[in-house]
């Protein structure tokens, strides 16, 4: 689907549909108000009409702000999805907002098709953007251009890490995921290195290697970086990607086991922020830094009591094999500060069930050291329509991941707090000059959805992407 941003009102763009946005009091004096009220329209949020007669399809929308715009827009791709039109039009109310509808628009149409035998293909072809005024605001059309394609690219990359966080276990291991990493790397000028179960011993990542050694498929680790000229920063951002997490020893229930596929959305979402960042052309220097492995059952599964010992020499004792994600994390984050030396390091995981208990299902858990990046990136993130929510460290947590035997224990000893103790753990692994540049993101709640949300569909939602887009953008 083309998506055309024009610089001429509605009524000169001929397309098939009209699409408009209607709010409870722009309902009373739209055009067709009568017509919609008749069918029982009240303009409530997310609520669509269609009037094929009038070739006009409505949403309602609570107030005319980003989110709401957002929302509405992807119900109105789903809706339109259905239907045999080739092209539609928007009528635009506030220019400012154009770049949530695209974004709405693109995240809402996204259909993961992968393993139908059939699968439906879209029949709509363009987009139009209309660029009517309803207020005084003057936005020049070049900005508007500009941050319509920005959206147009931070939407595609997002889609682009839900197709990887799609991508069933017998699809995506970890040798898979550097081959997709190459493919991107040499669509988009990025450099790729590998590093393979060798070169990990090589390097003493016992960690990640215990993790990864009851499965066929070995681990890797992944370093994908991106190196514009005169860089305003650099940020390396790491990534869990755990391709199927079965527990290992410690087992997981049958119920809990389905969806874990998604346990490598922390990587994908890395992945879909290099797409994005090196599409944009934007001048910060990004590394990725994947850890991936599959986490399974066999005679040389790690095992809860096992002391391993991790690459920057911290002992770990194991009590149970299902909390994995913080012991690649632990080698991966290692690697990453000796390797690149950086700005900002931040990480992105689906850690712990604990995250969705503390937060519910639709918030990312961001903790770290400093309090001031950690408003600088609310206040960087706040329109990016992803959901973020801080929970803070403490000491009475730190003893929790005491270990009588090792330096730490990768699990607490009372079930409370669980995503701050993870954390916790993960800060054993982080260097002191790098602790006040550090950030940890559990996005084990919105990362995968098994029911229709705001822009997300069933399966991978690409959490993280849009954020840490945005973030990135804030340091240019
Ligand atoms: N991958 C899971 C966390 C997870 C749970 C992600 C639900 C998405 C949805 C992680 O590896 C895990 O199993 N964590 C354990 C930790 C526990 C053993 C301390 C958990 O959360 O139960
Ligand atoms: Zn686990
Ligand atoms: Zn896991």
């Amino acid at each position: 689907m083309n998506i055309e941003l024009l610089d001429k009102p509605l009524l000169a763009i001929d397309a098939e549909l009209t699409i408009a946005f209607l709010t409870k009091d722009s309902l009373e004096s739209h055009e067709a108000s009568a017509l919609l009220k008749r069918a029982g329209f009240k303009a409530d949020q997310d609520q669509i009409c269609t009037l094929h007669e009038q070739r006009l399809i409505v949403c309602g929308i609570e107030k005319m702000g980003t989110d709401h715009l957002r929302s509405a827009a992807a119900s109105v791709a789903r809706t339109i999805a259905n239907f045999a039109y080739k092209s539609a039009k928007v009528q635009q109310y506030f220019l400012k907002n154009s770049a949530s509808i695209v974004e709405g628009f693109i995240l809402g149409s996204y259909a993961y098709q992968q393993y139908k035998s059939k699968p439906k293909s879209a029949t709509l072809e363009t987009l139009y953007l209309a660029s009517d005024c309803f207020n005084d605001e003057v936005i020049a059309f070049s900005e508007l251009e500009e941050s319509v394609n920005s959206a147009i690219i931070v939407a595609n990359a997002t889609n682009y890490t839900r197709d990887l966080v799609n991508t069933t276990p017998q699809d995506m291991n970890p040798q898979d995921m550097c081959d997709v990493a190459q493919k991107l790397s040499d669509e988009n000028g990025l450099s790729c290195h590998v590093l393979d179960e060798n070169a990990l011993e090589a390097e003493k990542m016992n960690a990640i290697l215990s993790v990864g050694r009851a499965s066929i498929h070995k681990p890797r680790l992944i370093h994908v970086s991106y190196k514009p000229e005169n860089p305003k920063a650099t940020i390396s951002l790491v990534g869990k990607g755990l391709t199927y997490d079965s527990g290992g020893l410690s087992l997981k229930p049958a119920t809990s086991m389905v969806t874990m596929k998604m346990d490598k959305a922390g990587a994908c979402a890395v992945l879909g922020m290099l797409k994005a960042v090196s599409e944009l052309g934007l001048p910060v220097e990004v590394h990725g830094f994947i850890g991936a492995a599959e986490n399974m059952v066999d005679g040389s599964a790690y095992k809860p009591d096992d002391v391993l010992k991790a690459r920057n020499g911290t002992t770990i004792e194991v009590r149970n094999t299902d909390a994995e994600g913080r012991l690649v994390l632990a080698d991966v984050l290692s690697y990453a500060q000796d390797t690149v030396k950086s700005d900002f390091i931040f990480d992105y995981a689906t850690l712990t069930g604990a995250c969705l208990v503390a937060l519910g299902p639709y918030t990312t858990g961001m903790m770290g050291h400093n309090n001031h990046l950690k408003h600088k990136f609310q206040k960087a993130t706040g329109n990016s329509g992803e959901l973020t929510g801080s929970l803070p460290f403490n000491d009475h947590l730190k003893k929790l991941i005491k270990s009588e035997i090792a330096d730490v224990c990768n699990i607490g000893s009372k079930p409370y707090g669980g995503a701050i103790t993870a954390a916790l753990f993960l800060d054993h692994f982080i260097n002191d000059d790098m602790k006040s540049k550090w950030l940890h993101f559990d996005i084990a709640g919105p990362a995968y959805t098994e029911s229709i949300c705001d822009v997300n569909p069933h399966g991978g939602t690409g959490a993280g992407v849009r954020t840490s887009v945005s973030f990135i953008k804030s340091l240019v």
